[in-house]
């Protein structure tokens, strides 16, 4: 809902201010895949990487924002549409406040993922697809949730009784199945390299 009795203000402090006292610029990392597809791998191993550069760096993850946040919404289509709405939202504020924001999630529409991508801009979205097949991530299984989504407790298990739509253009694609964990870090510093430069 918006109010026309709100208005924005308007700081004199800039985005473009803050990137050039960090030296980069800042932007979303955008990571889907399957629930143990290894989203959260990357995005940790991502993070440490780029920090150990002297980029500012904030990873947001599915599970860590579900509880709190978004510990009100289920994993009903709507709700995952509202989490992923929120995520873009709080990801718009990061890039603002100069950082490289690392996303985590299992975002299984691609609306939503497009959503995300209009809401922060195109030129600030990078996409990486994290494929690992689903009897890859059923035989993993770190989690146990298969099992249990697998013997009727968790309605709604994406891959199980709820979609997830394979993205279509994906900037980058990593397959954990084939692909290292430095490989997939390595591959996606490399495509953001130029992104991360000032002009
Ligand atoms: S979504 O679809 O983008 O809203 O999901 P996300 O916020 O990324 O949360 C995914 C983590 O929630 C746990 N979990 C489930 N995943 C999928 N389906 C169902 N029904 C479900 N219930 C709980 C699970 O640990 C997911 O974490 P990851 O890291 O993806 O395995």
């Amino acid at each position: 809902m918006s109010d026309t009795n709100i208005k924005k203000h308007h700081f004199k402090v800039t985005r473009k201010e803050r990137q050039q006292l960090n030296g980069h610029n800042s932007f979303l990392i955008w990571v889907t895949g399957l629930s143990g597809s290894g989203k959260s791998t990357i995005a940790n191993g991502l993070e440490e990487h780029l920090h150990q550069q002297g980029i500012r760096t904030y990873v947001l993850d599915g599970d860590n924002i579900r509880h709190g946040i978004n510990q009100n919404l289920t994993f009903s289509p709507e709700d995952r549409s509202e989490n992923i709405r929120r995520i873009g939202e709080i990801s718009k504020l990061f890039i603002d406040a100069g950082c490289v924001v690392i996303g985590a999630f299992i975002s299984p529409y691609q609306k939503d993922r497009q959503e995300v991508k209009r809401m922060v801009g195109s030129s600030n979205f990078v996409e990486v697809f994290v494929n690992t097949s689903l009897e890859e991530c059923e035989r993993r299984d770190v989690k146990g949730l298969y099992k249990k989504a697998r013997s009727g407790e968790i309605p709604n298990f994406t891959g199980i009784n709820a979609p997830y739509e394979v993205p279509e253009n994906a900037d980058i694609e990593i397959k954990t199945e084939s692909e290292g964990i430095e490989d997939a870090i390595a591959k996606i510093a490399n495509h953001i390299k130029k992104k991360l430069t000032i002009n």
